[in-house]
């Protein structure tokens, strides 16, 4: 008999269970129950096991039958901002421009605590709507923007990892301030937030042109004082970024070097896009143990360039899918695995749905060091899933009734799908957002 506090959920599964050191591994640890039972309790996973086997000691009137459906694990965008939601898609320009037309103006207005509260709402229902239970987020340089998201997320009890930005110049004044103050901010917020709950503390400069030698320095002490905490920025986007950078460290060996020499590299460092590294900057990422976040939508956008997931593979380094919203395009991480195939297309190289599936759970999940409690269905693991709709339209029905197996079907998933096919979304044990009814997305 089951425990009067467990939850039941009979469905497909589909997760992987194990890390994988090349791509050609994971599919061994792929674990797909056509028809499967899961089990909850207190949150997290007891046991994911055959329908079959579990048949005989379940009550059924205490199932919760989701057949039809496939659940995987929540989807975790390694490198995302909130405070671009409002300014998606914005035309014409490459980072730089982009940064000072777009980012730099709306990212001023969460000075004000009922805006970052109105927009941290709004955008955990975005992350939710789509599937994304964990993710990895800039704020802006205000601390109010992170108390905002943090407390949001408390509420819903989410795994999320967020800082403040630290940035003293080459930004509009109204963005930037001292090393000492952007030492006292982030210590401040890392007092309140850090380990509170699931949440968790990025340190966040914004990148290397953003930031004097005396802020990575504080970046440097803050990260000595709380070992723990996660660093969080941006390397080697943008071809004329990378040159600036050169310009103004003449005295670092390169991009990576800079963060490198503030000891801002190692387990629990995530940096962003990675597009244009050169062989010792991917040695020391490897040596290190730092991780990259691919944002295929954003990098196609601005036209940054291609990331090499090959070359990510062979050097051994940690590596997670972004969003990248504001100047990626969707929430949705189906879409963005779309986009990395085609990323992977004009190199030569296929991204499988099972790669893709991998890099958005487990591997993501490894990138942000917390693949102990997050990224499968072991037992033990938090309870965070996706309950997904294979196919919602009538061209997903036809082609999903024309795909022979699993793999195919997840391929036609992360093609076709999108924040459609998210049915329901859970989060420590709980439904947090269920989409309203199938009538309505016809
Ligand atoms: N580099 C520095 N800031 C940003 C940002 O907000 N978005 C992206 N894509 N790159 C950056
Ligand atoms: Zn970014």
């Amino acid at each position: 008999m089951p425990y009067a506090s467990e939850t039941l959920l009979r469905a497909s599964f589909f997760d992987i269970t194990a890390l994988a050191a090349q791509p050609d591994d994971i599919a061994a640890n792929a674990r797909y129950l056509e028809d499967g039972l899961l089990t909850l309790r207190d949150g997290k996973v007891v046991s994911l096991e055959s329908w079959q086997i579990a048949e005989g000691r379940v009550n059924p009137a205490e199932v919760t039958d989701l057949r039809g459906k496939l659940i995987v694990p929540g989807f975790i965008d390694t490198h995302i901002h909130y405070p671009q939601t409002e300014m998606i898609g914005a035309f014409g320009e490459q980072l730089l421009e982009w940064l000072n037309h777009y980012t730099f103006p709306v990212e001023s207005q969460y000075h004000c605590p009922d805006h970052s509260a109105k927009m941290s709402a709004f955008f955990l229902q975005q992350l939710l709507s789509n599937g994304t239970t964990t993710a990895l987020v800039f704020g802006t340089v205000h601390k109010q923007s992170v108390d905002a998201l943090f407390s949001a997320a408390h509420q819903l009890d989410m795994r999320l990892i967020a800082g403040k930005v630290m940035m003293d110049r080459n930004a509009p004044e109204y963005l930037t301030e001292t090393p000492e103050q952007s030492y006292q901010h982030s210590r401040e917020l890392i007092e309140r937030w850090h380990q509170r709950g699931r949440l968790s503390y990025a340190l966040t400069p914004r990148f290397a042109p953003t930031s004097s030698p005396a802020l990575l320095d504080k970046v440097r002490q803050l990260r000595e004082e709380f070992p723990d905490v996660w660093m969080h920025t941006h390397l080697s986007e943008n071809q004329q970024e990378i040159a600036w950078v050169k310009a103004l460290f003449p005295e670092r060996d390169g991009y990576l070097d800079v963060y490198h020499h503030h000891q801002l590299t190692g387990k629990r460092s995530v940096f962003a896009h990675c597009l244009h590294l050169e062989d010792k900057e991917w040695q020391c990422l490897h040596d290190t143990d730092s991780s990259i976040a691919f944002c295929p939508t954003s990098n196609l956008f601005l036209g940054s360039g291609l990331f090499n997931i090959k070359r990510c593979w062979q050097q051994g380094v940690r590596m997670g899918i972004g969003t990248d919203v504001g100047a990626g395009t969707t929430f949705n991480l189906l879409q963005t695995l779309g986009e990395a195939y085609k990323v992977g297309q004009l190199q030569q190289y296929k991204l499988s749905a099972c790669e893709a599936f991998y890099h958005a759970t487990l591997g993501g999940a490894h990138a942000l060091d917390l693949d102990d409690v997050i990224g499968n269905f072991n037992p033990g693991k938090e309870a965070d899933f996706v309950v997904l709709d294979p196919a919602v339209s009538p061209l997903q029905q036809l082609r999903h009734a024309n795909s022979k197996d699993i793999w195919e079907r997840l391929f036609v998933l992360m093609t076709l799908g999108d924040d459609r096919n998210i049915a329901q979304t859970w989060v420590s044990g709980k439904p947090v957002w269920q989409r309203e009814s199938e009538e309505q997305i016809a």
